[in-house]
């Protein structure tokens, strides 16, 4: 999450009815096209430069609509409580939204800081200049707010360069949801009273169709630039672990305005999470990637018609792994995430885990000594392909990075 952490505030909440946003949007502004994009075009190749390979074919796979998927299981759980929730409320449920947008959706019209992290290229996939890999949902929030909707409830595949572990992968799902009521300057403090207790209230009842009745939770004050004010919800996991599991919050005034509604006529709520996450809790799942394995025996253990409480994944006998170490001299703008990156292009899913084993300084250069663990989720892997994998990263570090291999 884009979240950067305040103060921890546990509340109890009321109970409380509030009408949504009806007919009569006022469209201040329109000067954007309205027009929803829906499955992407293959790009051309010139364009596809800086998305590895193995990410742009994943692009249109769409795990969270495929039959018996867990994601696409929890999707519908999800979809069917948000819906539930408020039978005068229509949301508009979303899966086949582009994944490619463009930096004005992604960060300037959710008002993310010109200088945020997440807008750099050691964190985006950008496909040019201001085209990029959505590396959030939100990114179509202000878009479908511009297109009239009043209430929707988004899910798709996002795209992250980040560290490579068992629960992190650069493809994940989320879901995005918003939800509009109208007000008038005289009330809408009142307003915005109501509607984040209508929020948190939507919330704790989802977290508690999902996690069972007796879970415990907790709000978390938090900062998201999209919105305020903004929280994270964390539940109590096994007794003794808080998990943050979503983020939510008001829209911010700005963020309507920009998408051409009258912040003094309509308030809203909207809240955002990660399946991976969610169902790797539920379900069990230990690494990331069994998402995106056709074994059959990940995917015959979840079935559409299955309740959600009986879907345990048992593993399957788990294969050993090979570790391979890297070392070199750093010359110039380096990040880790492209050294992950690197390695995520080169061995795709046999790479389980990438991490900085040794870091030192010598006359003014850095060292680093990254630790590679080779491991299929499938079969045992022989020590001959796995250091035909490591030669040929050694080779793409040493010509794409700016490094000089010790
Ligand atoms: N887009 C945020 C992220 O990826 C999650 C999020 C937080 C979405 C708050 C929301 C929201 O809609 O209101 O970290």
């Amino acid at each position: 999450m884009y979240a950067i952490r305040l103060t921890t505030n546990p509340r109890l909440f009321v109970f409380s009815t509030l009408r949504n946003y009806s007919n009569n949007v006022r469209i201040i502004s329109n000067s954007f096209s309205t027009k929803i994009p829906t499955s992407h075009e293959p790009l051309p190749e010139s364009h596809r430069g800086r998305v590895p390979t193995n990410i742009w074919e994943k692009t249109n796979t769409n795990l969270h609509t495929k039959p018996n998927h867990p994601l696409n299981i929890l999707r519908k759980t999800i979809e069917s409580h948000i819906q539930n929730t408020d039978e005068s409320c229509m949301f508009n449920m979303n899966t086949s939204l582009s994944p490619i947008v463009t930096s004005e959706h992604c960060f300037d019209d959710l008002l993310v800081p010109s200088d945020h992290i997440s807008r750099n290229a050691s964190d985006t996939y950008y496909i040019d200049d201001n085209t990029l890999l959505r590396t959030h949902m939100t990114a179509h929030d202000p878009y479908l707010l511009r297109s009239g909707m009043k209430a929707a409830l988004s899910t798709g595949d996002v795209y992250r360069r980040d560290t490579v572990d068992r629960t992190h992968y650069p493809i994940f799902h989320q879901m995005d949801a918003f939800k509009l009521y109208q007000t008038n300057s005289l009330i809408k403090s009142k307003t915005r009273h109501q509607i984040e207790n209508d929020l948190k209230n939507v919330l704790v009842d989802l977290a508690h169709t999902l996690f069972g009745q007796g879970a415990k939770f907790r709000w978390v004050n938090t900062y998201f630039p999209f919105t305020t004010p903004s929280f994270e919800l964390e539940i109590l996991w096994n007794n003794d672990e808080w998990l943050e599991v979503l983020g939510c919050g008001l829209l911010h005034n700005e963020v309507l305005e920009k998408s051409g509604l009258n912040s003094d006529e309509v308030q809203g709520w909207a809240f955002g999470l990660g399946l991976e996450r969610l169902a790797m809790i539920l379900f069990n799942i230990p690494d990331i990637r069994l998402f995106w394995c056709t074994d059959e025996r990940f995917v015959k253990q979840f079935n559409d018609n299955f309740h959600l409480k009986d879907m345990k994944f048992k593993p399957f006998s788990a294969f050993p792994p090979i570790e391979k170490h890297l070392s070199f001299w750093v010359n110039g703008q380096f990040h880790e995430n492209d050294f992950c990156q690197t390695a995520r292009a080169v061995g795709g899913d046999l790479i389980e885990h990438v991490e900085v084993i040794d870091r030192f300084q010598r006359n003014g250069q850095e060292s680093l000594c990254f630790n590679v663990v080779f491991r299929s989720l499938h079969r045992s892997l022989t020590h001959v392909e796995v250091n035909e994998i490591y030669e040929s990263l050694r080779q793409q570090v040493a010509t794409n990075l700016p490094v000089t291999l010790r």
